[in-house]
């Protein structure tokens, strides 16, 4: 038939406005073309070879033959949904953070992944989960990258490399895909003692979650608030699921990882679909922020070491609803990129040294997976609020900028955008002095306690979710090729508390070790002296 009129596209500056590739009513190439054919080759004749010169088949499985990125080199299997944060004002006195403010809405979106397996993994396998939250304020972008364990496997980012390294599939054979049952998982954290405390709750039931609106989120690391008037508070941040914490259990997690891989992801689609909206609350730790950074006898700058509840209760600060799902996987899910970097006023960073080496690694690690430094620009990834970085060129440069002169000052642009003065809402370092002291590559010797909360942990269990621990790590241990590894891991155990050890030994059938004299010495743990309360022996 006879072509439709042209009609322009764009707008002031000659582009579309937007580049989605879904403009019109006719089938085009990428060049704007229409086209006549997008189902045969190009050939020379009816039972001819293919020609060269044929760009539209060309560029048609070029495009798709480069249609994968690179995923995640850690949490690559995920799923995400989008959803609102409506603050309650009850942190206004800690902090100027505009979106915890008393009825503030704030757009989110959220990304709940497992951390080992690759993309195409099962859902329900025993693993940590994450918990990342992208809440676009009116401030600036503020990401809360955090997991469903309170605690991490290592206390400096240096480490991270050598975890992830061990707890991955064996090199050689590229198993097991998502599971803890390997001798490098196990030669690691028996050899790192400082990883015994996160390994108990990936033993836990908190391992194998009924669902991801059935989990809690921790921030982990302290950070530090600061209100308007410029006083500091240090802080642990907590998500708390409105539907409680549920687990499955171990037979139902298996069964569930053949019956139906994609068991979180569907229920958290369906829950959003069906308006059954998951919510969680924010909450927050508080601590006095003491030139120390502890909180009775724990280091807060510890990765490892959590603060118990009863100690420092959690307060509810704002509340998140999930009600959109995404539209594309890709666009949205996968092309997120979260960054711990992205703090706004009110909330600073302090000096865990597992988080100052996060405040790095994503960065640098989205530069090759989203190709390039302009991973900002991409739809799911930019602020609600004006951007004018002076950042320029580069791979995947989306934006035409204008004037001569990205630098500060400058003479030439008709003025220079304003740097915010202090009294302003800019982002504001906290001038926290930096002790001057000899370059070191240790830690402080508070991080050297790798057992007493791996003991606070287990003791606090009722006997059911002990069982549960011992068969999991029965389970998982059975599983290592080498005896000496189990012993070790066994030995870690004898270590943490002789009952614990030696149900797990008895299941492996191997010797039940002794603790090792230093944990022989009753000394009392000072977290549990702190609660100043017995804690159930089983
Ligand atoms: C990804 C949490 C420690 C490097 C992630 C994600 C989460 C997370 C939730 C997935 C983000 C997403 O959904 O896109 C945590 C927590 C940690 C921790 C809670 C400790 C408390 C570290 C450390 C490093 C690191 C120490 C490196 C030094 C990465 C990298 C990614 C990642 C490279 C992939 C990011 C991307 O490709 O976009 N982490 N992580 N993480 N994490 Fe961590």
């Amino acid at each position: 038939g006879t072509p439709a009129p042209m009609t322009p596209t764009g707008a002031s500056t000659g582009l579309p406005p937007t580049a989605n590739g879904q403009q019109g009513d006719y089938l085009t190439a990428s060049n704007g073309a229409r086209l006549r054919d997008t189902d045969h080759s190009l050939k020379a004749g009816r039972r001819g070879p293919t020609l060269l010169q044929d760009h539209h088949l060309r560029e048609k499985i070029t495009h798709f033959d480069h249609e994968r990125i690179p995923e995640r080199v850690v949490h690559a299997r995920g799923t995400g949904a989008h959803g609102t944060f409506t603050g309650y004002g009850t942190a206004d006195g800690v902090t100027r953070a505009g979106f915890l403010a008393k009825g503030k809405e704030t757009p989110v979106f959220v990304r709940f992944s497992t951390v080992l397996g690759s993309r195409g993994s099962a859902d329900t396998v025993r693993d940590t989960r994450g918990f990342a939250t992208k809440f676009y304020t009116d401030e600036g972008t503020f990401d809360l990258v955090g997991n469903n364990i309170p605690v991490f496997f290592i206390q400096d980012a240096i480490k991270f490399p050598d975890i992830i390294h061990a707890a991955k599939p064996h090199p050689d054979r590229e198993i097991p895909q998502a599971q803890s049952a390997h001798d490098t998982f196990w030669d690691f954290v028996s050899l790192h003692t400082e990883a015994q405390h996160h390994t108990i709750w990936n033993m836990s039931d908190r391992g194998i979650p009924r669902s991801y609106r059935t989990m809690e989120g921790f921030g982990v690391h302290t950070f530090r608030l600061v209100n308007a008037a410029g006083d500091t508070t240090l802080v642990k941040f907590h998500w708390k699921p409105k539907l409680g914490v549920h687990s499955l259990d171990w037979e139902e997690a298996q069964m569930l990882a053949g019956l139906d891989p994609d068991f979180h992801r569907r229920d958290l689609y369906d829950a959003i679909e069906s308006g059954a909206f998951p919510e969680y609350e924010l909450g927050l730790q508080l601590f006095p922020d003491m030139p120390d950074e502890t909180f009775g006898d724990i280091d807060l700058l510890d990765p490892t070491k959590f603060v118990p509840e009863e100690l420092a209760p959690v307060q509810l600060v704002g509340r998140l609803v999930l009600d959109r799902t995404p539209t594309n996987f890709f666009a949205e899910t996968e092309q997120v990129a979260f960054h711990l970097g992205n703090l706004v006023p009110g909330i600073d960073v302090t000096n865990d040294p597992l988080l100052q080496g996060r405040l790095f690694s994503y960065g640098d690690t989205q530069l090759t997976r989203l190709a390039g430094p302009n991973f900002a620009q991409i739809p799911i990834n930019r602020p609600h609020v004006p951007v004018n970085d002076m950042l320029r060129d580069g791979f995947h440069q989306q934006a035409v900028h204008g004037g001569v002169a990205p630098y500060h000052p400058n003479s030439l642009d008709g003025g220079n955008p304003f740097e915010a003065g202090d009294d302003e809402q800019a982002f504001l370092d906290v001038p926290v002095t930096v002790a001057e002291a000899p370059k070191i590559r240790a830690n402080p010797v508070s991080f050297d306690d790798h057992f007493s909360q791996v003991r606070l942990f287990w003791r606090s269990m009722s006997p059911v979710e002990k069982e549960h621990i011992v068969r999991a790590y029965t389970f998982e241990l059975a599983k290592c090729y080498e005896q000496t590894i189990k012993e070790r891991q066994l030995q870690c155990l004898a270590n943490v508390d002789p009952e614990l050890c030696e149900q797990v030994a008895t299941g492996l059938g191997l010797p039940v070790p002794k603790p090792t004299k230093e944990l022989t010495e009753e000394t009392p743990s000072p977290v549990l002296s702190q609660i100043g309360r017995e804690w159930p022996s089983d």
